[in-house]
């Protein structure tokens, strides 16, 4: 089994299980190892499992409602707009364990603060968008290596998502990933040959 070619979209799951939360937090750790742009982290994600949380979603999702009824939990990632403001967080963490001297951690905390002056919301939200899109594949790569099966979920009113479960809008919503144990084997799916899709120089 490898998970990179045997993982598929799964819809359907078993809906009286819940993933216990010690795995679940094993599979959220190992996934927040994906890399993001100068190491800002602004990944943020929500864990919708209840039924009443789930409920909220409802009109949210356009289809999607076999996931939401079945998945043991909706993970929910969102980007921080305001991510530069962890910076201090971030590379005093990486000083104080020794991966940075002193001037480094002074250094990279300004810049920082430059960026955050500079940079415009379209940048803020191209590299929000990879960021997540790299969290939400090794989420499911991940979920895949401890046996369980996920859908990626781009299919919600990102314009109404925040207000729904109350989340602050400085909070950008990215995708949406369903995870649990399968009840069903899902589709195939082909993929395009290299001919269509790589450019060799
Ligand atoms: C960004 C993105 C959004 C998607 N949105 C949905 C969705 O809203 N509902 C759904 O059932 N599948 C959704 N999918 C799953 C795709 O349909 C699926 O990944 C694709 O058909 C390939 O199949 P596979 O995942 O089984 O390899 C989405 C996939 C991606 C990458």
């Amino acid at each position: 089994m490898s998970v990179f070619t045997d993982r598929k979209s799964i819809r359907k799951y078993d809906k009286n299980h819940q993933i216990p939360d010690d795995i679940l937090n094993k599979i959220l750790k190992e996934a927040f190892r994906a890399p993001t742009s100068m190491n800002m982290q602004p990944n943020r994600v929500v864990v919708v499992r209840s039924k009443a949380e789930k409920e909220k979603l409802k009109d949210v999702l356009y289809g999607n409602q076999i996931q939401l009824e079945t998945s043991s939990a909706f993970i929910i990632i969102f980007s921080d707009l305001e991510k530069f403001d962890m910076a201090p967080k971030i590379f005093n963490m990486a000083y104080e364990n020794g991966l940075m001297p002193k001037e480094v951690r002074d250094r990279q905390i300004e810049n920082a603060l430059i960026y955050k002056e500079k940079f415009t919301s379209d940048h803020l939200k191209r590299d929000a968008y990879i960021d997540g899109g790299l969290l939400a594949m090794q989420l499911m790569l991940v979920a895949k290596s401890y046996g369980y099966d996920t859908c990626p979920i781009g299919g919600f009113n990102h314009q109404t998502i925040n207000d729904a479960l109350d989340i602050d809008k400085k909070l950008l919503p990215i995708l949406i990933v369903s995870i649990g144990k399968k009840d069903e084997e899902g589709f195939a799916s082909l993929r395009l040959g290299l001919e269509d899709t790589v450019i060799y120089k």
